[in-house]
């Protein structure tokens, strides 16, 4: 085609070299290759929350949609009438307990922290984080032409001793997951304390806290309260899809310094959070019973989840979010497709380099009880 090397020429190098393919399993087409209902599948293979969010925030939603045909409000400007934006803003501030202008709500968090890499991230700037963690962390570096280091997690956890080792005056961002995707794995108060005291004042340190409401091992350490404390670098992420439900609704936040907000604030797109997910955040976080039930409910099943595949001979990660890794000692690939014919969906481990693992998000009981009939078959093969 006339002109079609042309127009490569123009393509910005970082973005052509991201290695890329988006993660396995559509269910579509799982049901197709295997002749399979939807509602006969059990999908556990995105860490979504299988009790949904309240029922008082799916009703708010609805009742929003009667509003489709206006914009949502675009501005946080308090001086203005109160508009549901900053409402969204100062409800998730109070929930997290710190002022106003210290939060950055946003369409998920995946969107926010993008925006965290477009405020901080020039091309080459290095970046350290661990590859066995969310790929939306250095993908979103990436996309801004950082230089991405990787520190392997150790014995499935985060080696806070080699992060330290390579950070520099050179580091621009680090980027922390806690608990971490997929090990479920924390980083303790004092090893968050030692990181925090110990990489350069202009290092930003990010932590994905996407699955904070599951912990519930109290040695977990929480950054918002070092930035709370006064350490300016920390920049904490939160979402609304685990633990609430609402992963279909998009809505996460940034918790970080009044400055680092602003800045997000000019760069993000005006009209970028729907009237319902702010109607369903809000109804959500004035329904917190719900909420703290759930996440009851899935930390008994994965309590029970972990039990029942060590009984099966699986070596299970121990977990603080709503999802297992569990070492098979069976390849991924072929877990995952003795499983997917049974009709239960999981995420192989081996994009992350662990090759015999599955990650398993924690469905309902029927679900649960589910992928343990399925594991057990799978393993007999
Ligand atoms: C660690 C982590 N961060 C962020 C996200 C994205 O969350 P959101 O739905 O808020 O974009 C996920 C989703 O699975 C996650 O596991």
């Amino acid at each position: 085609m006339i002109g079609a090397d042309m127009l490569a020429r123009s393509f910005r190098t970082a973005v052509c070299d991201i290695d890329f393919e988006w993660p396995t399993v559509n269910l579509l087409d799982a049901c197709r290759q295997y002749g399979l209902e939807i509602d006969d599948v059990a999908y556990l293979a995105a860490n979504e929350n299988p009790y949904g969010p309240s029922p008082k925030a799916l009703a708010a939603a609805a009742e929003s949609l009667s509003l489709a045909r206006v914009y949502p409000s675009p501005s946080l400007r308090y001086d203005e009438l109160r508009n549901e934006y900053a409402e969204v803003r100062d409800a998730l501030a109070a929930y997290c307990g710190v002022p106003a202008d210290m939060v950055m709500p946003g369409p998920g968090s995946e969107t926010v922290l993008r925006y965290v890499t477009q405020v901080f991230v020039d091309p080459g700037d290095e970046i350290v984080t661990a590859p066995e963690s969310y790929s939306g962390h250095p993908w979103a570096c990436q996309i801004m032409a950082a230089d991405v280091r990787y520190v392997p997690l150790r014995d499935y956890r985060f080696d806070i001793d080699a992060f330290l080792a390579t950070v520099s005056d050179r580091t621009k961002m680090v980027w922390l997951c806690s608990p971490n995707n997929p090990t479920g794995t924390i980083i303790t108060d004092e090893e968050l304390r030692r990181l925090v005291a110990n990489v350069p004042a202009s290092t930003v340190i990010v932590c994905d806290q996407a699955y904070q409401e599951l912990v519930d091992d109290p040695s977990w350490g929480d950054a918002t309260q070092l930035l709370l404390e006064g350490h300016r670098n920390v920049v904490v992420l939160r979402t609304m899809s685990k633990a609430f439900g609402l992963a279909g609704l998009r809505m996460g936040h940034a918790i970080a310094d009044p400055e680092v907000c602003s800045l997000i604030d000019r760069i993000r797109e005006p009209y970028y959070i729907s009237g319902p997910s702010c109607a369903a955040t809000l109804a959500a976080l004035d329904d917190l019973d719900w909420c703290r039930e759930v996440v009851r409910k899935l930390q008994a099943g994965r309590r029970w989840v972990t039990q029942q595949l060590t009984e099966l001979g699986c070596t299970v990660v121990p977990s603080q979010c709503n999802f297992v890794l569990a070492d098979t000692g069976v390849a991924a690939g072929v877990m995952y497709d003795r499983l997917l014919r049974r009709g239960v969906v999981v995420r192989p481990g081996d994009i992350w380099g662990y090759d015999t693992h599955l990650r398993i998000s924690i469905g309902t009981d029927e679900e649960n009880r589910r992928l343990v009939a399925a594991m057990a078959a799978a393993l007999a093969e």
